[in-house]
């Protein structure tokens, strides 16, 4: 049996039952890609299923409002999927009729999908045969026929997508696409596989020269960045400033004003700093409390995160609401600023 025929039977013995698999519409495939592009699916499967329940049609999210698209979304991280997926429903209700498009060319153009989820949906909605190439692709692709090209370069990215385009089965190309994927993220996983049980092994590259460990190669080395921020949760009459941020990676969510240093400060430091005094000028200040430091990774940044609890009647904050105490868990906020929240409960 060659390469792609073992695949598929050993999929049909170790495939997993997830819901977006029991369904050939194309709108719940590609909710389940956009949820599962950078989350894992026991993380992503509940939001999956959320979403689902909440927006059974397409016209139901494109109709929702944006808060509530972002509070579904809440734990998910990397919001600007969110955004893209109600900017996409709108999309397609106005400008397709509400009728996904159907072909691997349309489906690119829609914000938020890429190569890869667009041979996903073209493949699970639509038996089209494109292959895809997401991590866990490479890996098994690079591992077995011992492809040392780095990934992340344009040679590697047009090998790795040859190579599955030859390797898929054309009339069958939902379920070789889902077993290759599933094979990466149960069998061949990225850290001690183990290849004992593995129906490849006898010719498996990586495995008869002992370079699992090494392969696959990346080029770049992301650089993060560290961030101190220091979060100011102002009570001013039993109310809280909060505000919707405008860009970057938390657009849409609400926060609260925050200061940010490109090193650790102590308070004292921070309470003489130029942009605590822009804040709070002569202001007085009760201190509350100060929590203890939060670490958040996210891809290509560090978060060092300080939530300090103040009260004061003297200042007025531009650019941000006055919200009652009870009311801040309606907001959508992001992971960083749920944790804190986390933490606020148990006091
Ligand atoms: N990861 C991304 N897409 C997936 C899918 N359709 N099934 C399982 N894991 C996935």
């Amino acid at each position: 049996m060659n390469f792609s025929n073992k695949l598929v039977s050993w999929y049909q013995v170790n495939k997993r039952d997830l819901p977006w698999r029991n369904t050939t519409n194309a709108y719940y495939i590609w909710l389940s890609e956009i949820i599962l592009q950078q989350t894992r699916v026991w993380q992503g499967t509940p939001y999956y299923l959320a979403f689902v329940n909440a927006y059974p049609k397409i016209e139901d999210l494109a109709n929702a409002p944006e808060d509530e698209v972002l509070k579904m979304w809440q734990g998910l991280g990397y919001y600007s999927r969110a955004r893209n997926l109600h900017f996409t429903a709108k999309d397609i209700v106005v400008n397709y009729g509400g009728k996904f498009p159907n072909n691997y060319q349309e489906i690119l153009k829609l914000k938020g999908v890429g190569s890869y989820t667009a041979a996903a949906i073209t493949s699970f909605a639509f038996g089209l045969p494109y292959a895809v190439v997401d991590g866990n692709v490479i890996r098994v692709l690079s591992r077995i026929f011992g492809v040392d090209t780095p990934y992340d370069t344009p040679l590697g990215k047009k090998q790795f997508q040859e190579l599955a385009q030859e390797l898929l089965i054309k009339e069958n190309s939902s379920v070789y696409n889902q077993a290759i994927m599933e094979f990466g993220a149960l069998q061949c996983k990225p850290k001690s596989p183990d290849c004992s049980v593995c129906p490849m092994q006898d010719f498996c590259e990586a495995y008869n020269n002992n370079t699992i460990a090494e392969l696959p190669v990346k080029s770049k080395k992301i650089k993060v960045k560290n961030r101190f921020l220091h979060f100011l949760m102002i009570e001013k009459k039993g109310k809280v400033y909060l505000g919707k941020r405008k860009s970057g990676i938390w657009q849409g969510l609400y926060e609260f004003p925050f200061l940010e240093f490109s090193d650790r400060i102590n308070e004292k430091e921070l309470l003489s700093s130029e942009e605590w005094v822009d804040i709070f000028a002569d202001a007085k200040v009760e201190m509350q409390s100060i929590s203890p430091e939060f670490i958040h990774v996210l891809s290509h940044q560090k978060l060092y995160a300080k939530f300090w609890k103040v009260k004061t009647n003297d200042i007025n904050l531009k650019n941000y609401q006055l919200i009652a105490k009870e009311e801040l868990e309606n907001y959508p906020v992001s992971r960083l600023i749920e944790k804190y929240f986390e933490t606020l409960k148990l006091t």
